[in-house]
């Protein structure tokens, strides 16, 4: 057997989204889009190609998969087999340390620290530019996540040009992204079928081009200048837009639940009573709440009263993908 290695990723949040691929077999995005890396969430994986395997063999969370389960891993081990010498099977055990497929970006960390522990054990030595590409290949999400703080992914035409540079990347700005747990069950459509559902079927979809755009030029600058009310507004009102792509589909449907909508109107009042933040939400019912660090704790105390302390996470900006012994 060859030398195990591992890799840790960790989760984004995008504050201008990825709805949508222009070429979905090398996952192209139709537009670029900005996330920031969160310290509390991420996947640890250990790679090891083996002789002795006659297949793949995959576990998330201590379970092992099927070969459908494992067919998104098996086949983005075949891209790095292909791209490296070897030949062999490997064994893949990898722990989310966030809920799994519930809107919350485990498919960003997943396939960002298979890409880095896969190409690694495979002996290649990939710089941070072709891991964000190779990444990419497993979840688009994943492309942003080998960086730390502000990462762009720049939308490209190509295997070659798609991928992410770092924005800012130690990120020195007294800022917390507070995500709230409405529910870490299994959504029942995943990123991968909403978006192209989205593309297919919503006459908001050109309209949606034109936001992204708008909401880059209007973000990146003001990311810059700490400006927290711009980009503040900007990532909500991109999330919102983001989210009627897939009411204005057909068949229409949402990520949103009760909870969700409850959860919105607590951010309003928090805002109404002088405490200003800002909601977004990916693929999921689960609300990420931007703020500044001085209001942390009086958010977390209304949440935690509303919805439970359990479910009120404080996140902080995190690093990028790290090789661990
Ligand atoms: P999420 O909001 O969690 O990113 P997605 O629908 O985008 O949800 O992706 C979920 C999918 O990502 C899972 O069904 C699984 O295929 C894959 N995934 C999640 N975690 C892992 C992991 N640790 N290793 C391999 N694949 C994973
Ligand atoms: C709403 O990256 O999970 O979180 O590329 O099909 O694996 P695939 O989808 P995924 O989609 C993420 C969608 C989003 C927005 C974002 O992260 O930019
Ligand atoms: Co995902």
């Amino acid at each position: 057997m060859n030398a195990a290695v591992t890799a840790r990723a960790h989760t984004n949040i995008a504050l201008v989204k990825y709805w949508g691929k222009a070429n979905t077999d090398l996952i192209i995005p139709q537009t670029s889009s900005l996330s920031l890396t969160l310290d509390q969430f991420y996947t640890e994986t250990t790679v090891a190609f083996d002789e002795g395997l006659t297949s793949d063999h995959v576990s998330v969370n201590h379970q092992v998969l099927t070969a459908q389960q494992a067919s998104k891993v098996h086949n983005f081990l075949n891209l790095v087999r292909q791209q490296s010498s070897r030949t062999s099977f490997a064994r893949v055990t990898s722990v989310n340390h966030v809920p799994t497929a519930a809107g919350l970006a485990s498919s960003a960390s997943a396939f960002a620290a298979l890409a880095g522990a896969a190409s690694r054990a495979a002996g290649l030595s990939l710089d941070r530019t072709a891991l964000s590409r190779l990444a990419r290949r497993g979840s688009g999400s994943a492309t942003r996540s080998i960086f730390g703080g502000f990462v762009e992914w720049h939308a490209g035409h190509d295997d070659l040009s798609s991928y992410a540079v770092p924005l800012i990347e130690k990120v020195d700005w007294p800022i917390a992204v507070v995500a709230l747990i409405l529910d870490p069950h299994h959504k029942k459509v995943s990123s991968r079928q909403g978006m192209q559902n989205s593309v297919n079927t919503s006459p908001y979809y050109p309209a949606w081009k034109q936001i992204v755009a708008d909401d880059l030029a209007a973000i990146k600058p003001a990311i810059l200048a700490q400006d927290f009310t711009t980009v503040g507004e900007t990532l909500e009102s991109n999330a919102m837009r983001m989210h009627a792509l897939t009411l204005s589909a057909w068949p229409p449907y949402s990520y949103f639940n009760g909870d969700t909508l409850t959860a919105m109107q607590t951010v309003k009042s928090l805002r109404h009573e002088g405490i200003e933040c800002y909601y977004t939400l990916d693929a999921g019912p689960n609300l990420k709440i931007f703020c500044e660090a001085t209001n942390v704790a009086t958010i977390r105390t209304r949440l935690a009263q509303q919805f439970g302390a359990d479910n009120v996470i404080v996140a902080q900006p995190g690093p990028g993908i790290q090789f661990l012994d």
